[in-house]
C-alpha cells in the first residue's frame, strides 16, 4: 500500500478543526434524544450524538453534552441531570429528522423544546421527564454516573443512563416480535451537516463469523489474497468459512460446466483472472463454499 496519510497531532491544530475531522471520521453516530427536567420541572429536549449502548446487563447507555467550544458553558441537558439524575432517551427516526434538528437551537434554559418542535409529550411511567410519542423507542433512565472528561471548551460529560423502561412503538416490530431494522429506518449523524439514513439500498446484511472460527484470510493462497479482482469484502466472506475444501470438493468443481467453459476458452495467461472473476460471482450469487473451491483448484 503506498497511498499519501495526513497525521495529525490534536495538539498542532485548533479545536474546531479536531471537532469536525472526529466528527467526519467517526461516523454515522445513532442519535440519543434526551428529555430531562431542571430541578423546577423545567422539560428540556436535546439531541446528542456522542452515545451508545455499553451494556445490556445492567443496560447501560452513554452520552455527551459537550462543554461549548465558544465560551466553555454547560449545555441545559447536563445541568439538568445534575440537578434531577433522570432521562429519557429517544431514538430518532427518519421522520422526526427535522423537528429533532430544530430542538438543537440554543434556546434559553426553561424554554420547553417539546413547543417550539412540535413533538408529543407523553408523560413518562417511572421518571420526571416526559417522554417523545413520535419517537419508534423511548428508554426512561436513572443517571447512575456523570463523568466530566475536562473543563475546557469541547470537553465532554459521559451521562451514563441506566434503562428502567423500555417503550416500542408496536408498528416497528416483526411477526417475531422484533425491531425491524427496515421499517425503523433510523437515521445517524455524519461529519458537518450530513445525516445518513438507514432504509433501502443502504442496508445489507452479512452471514456472522461462524461460531467454530473461519479459516482467515491469511489460510487462503496467495494469488486469491493478492488478486487483482477480489476484493478486501470477497476475502473476508471466504475468511469465514470453516474448512478448506476437500480433494473431492476441488475434483467437483472441475466438472463445473462454468468452469468447464473457461478451461476450454481461456490461456494460460488470463486464466487466474478468469477463475476469480467466476468466483466474484459465485459470491455475489452466495455461493460461498464453491468459490472456495474453485479458487483453491486453481490457484
Ligand atoms: C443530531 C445532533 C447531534 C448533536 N450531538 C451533540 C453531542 O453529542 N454533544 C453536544 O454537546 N452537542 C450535540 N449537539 C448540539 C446540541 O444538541 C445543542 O448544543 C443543544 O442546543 C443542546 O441543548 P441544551 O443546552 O438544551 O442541552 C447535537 C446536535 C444535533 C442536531
Amino acid at each position: 500500500m503506498n497511498k499519501k496519510v495526513k497525521t495529525i497531532s490534536p495538539s498542532d491544530i485548533s479545536q474546531p478543526e479536531l471537532h469536525a475531522y472526529l466528527l467526519s471520521a467517526v461516523a454515522p453516530r445513532p442519535i440519543c434524544f434526551a428529555s430531562t427536567v431542571d430541578k423546577d420541572g423545567n422539560v428540556n429536549l436535546s439531541p446528542f450524538s456522542f452515545f451508545n449502548v455499553f451494556s445490556s446487563n445492567p443496560p447501560v447507555l452513554i452520552f455527551s453534552p459537550a462543554r461549548s467550544g465558544r465560551d466553555g458553558s454547560m449545555k441545559h441537558t447536563h445541568q439538568n441531570v445534575l440537578e434531577v439524575p433522570e432521562v429519557v432517551i429517544n431514538i430518532v427516526n427518519y421522520p422526526m429528522v427535522e423537528q429533532m434538528s430544530l430542538s438543537s437551537t440554543a434556546y434559553d434554559k426553561g424554554v420547553n423544546e417539546f413547543e417550539k418542535t412540535g413533538f408529543t409529550q407523553v408523560k413518562s411511567d417511572v421518571v420526571a421527564p416526559p417522554r417523545v410519542g413520535e419517537a419508534p423507542v423511548a428508554m426512561e433512565c436513572t443517571v447512575t454516573q456523570v463523568i466530566p472528561l475536562a473543563d475546557a471548551p469541547g470537553a465532554g460529560n459521559l451521562i451514563l443512563a441506566k434503562v428502567e423502561r423500555m417503550h416500542i412503538q408496536e408498528e416497528y416490530l416483526d411477526a417475531d416480535g422484533q425491531l425491524d431494522t427496515q421499517k425503523l429506518d433510523l437515521v445517524g449523524r455524519m461529519g458537518g451537516s450530513w445525516y445518513t439514513r438507514s432504509s433501502g439500498d443502504s442496508l445489507f446484511e452479512i452471514p456472522k463469523p461462524v461460531r467454530n472460527k473461519g479459516i482467515g484470510v491469511d489460510r487462503l493462497p496467495t494469488a486469491v489474497v493478492n488478486s487483482a479482482v477480489l476484493t478486501g469484502n470477497n476475502l473476508g466472506r471466504l475468511g469465514n468459512l470453516e474448512n478448506i475444501p476437500t480433494a473431492a470438493e476441488m475434483e467437483a468443481i472441475r466438472t463445473d460446466d462454468a468452469v468447464v467453459m473457461i478451461l476450454s476458452e481461456t490461456n494460460a495467461a488470463e486464466l487466474v483472472t478468469k477463475v476469480h472473476q467466476l468466483a466474484q460471482k459465485w459470491l455475489e450469487e452466495g455461493k460461498t463454499q464453491e468459490a472456495l473451491a474453485l479458487l483453491f483448484s486453481y490457484e
